[in-house]
Parts: structure tokens; sequence; C-alpha cells
């Protein structure tokens, strides 16, 4: 675990930010984690879908990545958060405009890293609500996820925490953010 990013202030930062690349688990895990904290979970991309009453696959087709990345910018600042909340969020969501400075400056961001194999292995059987990976399969998505995450992990490794995403248990996580001592 990298905590070096920063101390971190419970007091201020009830809304924890999970980010990383599609099929981290940052939604499987931030219910989890919402649950055992007794906090609101709130998926960002299922708010997105609320909004426009169109799947991110059909809104990707219809008006094309740059205006649902435009959208996904509006939604994580509008959405009308609780005091206390865990939030997935995008995997694209951090490397566009400044959201990883406003989610850092609005709560604690958690980077759930896995290497692109194993987010391959995860991702063969959920490609078909992400535009993103429709297409891909065996060398070529692993291929793809290499090359994306080396172009992203600039933006992630600026999380507030960054966990093992493989190892990482909602129980751990809420320890390491000192809800559990
Ligand atoms: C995307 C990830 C998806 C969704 C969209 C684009 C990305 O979310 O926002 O398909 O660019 O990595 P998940 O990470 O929840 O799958």
């Amino acid at each position: 675990m990298d905590r070096s990013a920063g101390k971190i202030d419970l007091n201020n930062d009830m809304k924890i930010f999970l980010i990383g690349f599609m099929g981290s688990g940052k939604t499987t895990l931030g219910r989890k984690l919402a649950a055992r904290m007794n906090y609101e979970f709130i998926d960002l991309d299922h708010k997105l879908e609320q909004q426009v009453e169109l799947s991110i696959a059909e809104y990707f087709t219809l008006f094309g990545e740059d205006a649902f990345r435009k959208l996904e910018k509006d939604v994580l600042r509008r959405t009308p958060y609780p005091e206390n909340a865990v939030i997935s969020t995008g995997g694209g969501l951090p490397c566009y405009y400044d959201n990883m400075d406003w989610m850092k400056a609005n709560g604690t961001v958690v980077y759930l890293k896995l290497a692109p194999k194993t987010l391959a292995d995860r991702l063969e059987n959920g490609k078909e609500e992400r535009p993103l990976l429709q297409d891909k399969h065996g060398d070529a998505l692993v291929a793809f996820i290499e090359q994306k995450l080396a172009e992203r992990e600039n933006f992630y490794s600026q999380a507030n925490i960054v966990a093992d995403g493989l190892s990482l248990t909602a129980e751990k996580l809420e320890e390491i953010l000192g809800f559990n001592n």
C-alpha cells in the first residue's frame, strides 16, 4: 500500500472515490465497503445512465466518446453527494479534465490496481456494456489493456491510496482508511 500521497484527514474526507481500470472491482468492493461503514453507495456510471435514460454503450454510439467524457465530468461535479458516501467511478474518469484534482479536493481517492492479464480475464465476459472493449478478444484484449493502462497510470497513481486490487477486501480497505482499528 502506498499512502505517501498525503495524510488522510477523515473528519473532512467522508467521500471515498474508488478509481481503476474497467474490471478492477470498484462497484463490487464499493458496495461492500459502503455497507460495512453504513455509508451511501453511489455508482457514477449508473447515475449518468439514469440522467440520459440511455446505457453508456448507447450513449457512445449516438454521441461519441468526447461527449461522454464531458457528460461524466458534469455528473461527477453535479451529483448531490450525501456527507458520507463511497463512490465508484468509470475507468476513464480520472484521466479527463481535472477530475482527479476535483476528487482529491472533495474526498479520498483509492486506486484499485491490477495487472493487465488479470483485468483481461475478468473482462472477457463483460464487454457488451463496455464500448471501448467491443470486438477485442484474447491477446488483442490484453494488448489494448496494457496500452490504455500505461496511458492512464500517471493519473491513477495520483490517488491518495494505491491498493493491490487482487488482495484487497472491504474489511482491509476500511482498516487502511482508519475506520476499523
Ligand atoms: C470506461 C469505463 C466504464 C465506462 C465507459 C468508459 C473507460 O466504466 O465509464 O465504458 O474509459 O475505462 P467501468 O470502469 O465502471 O467499467
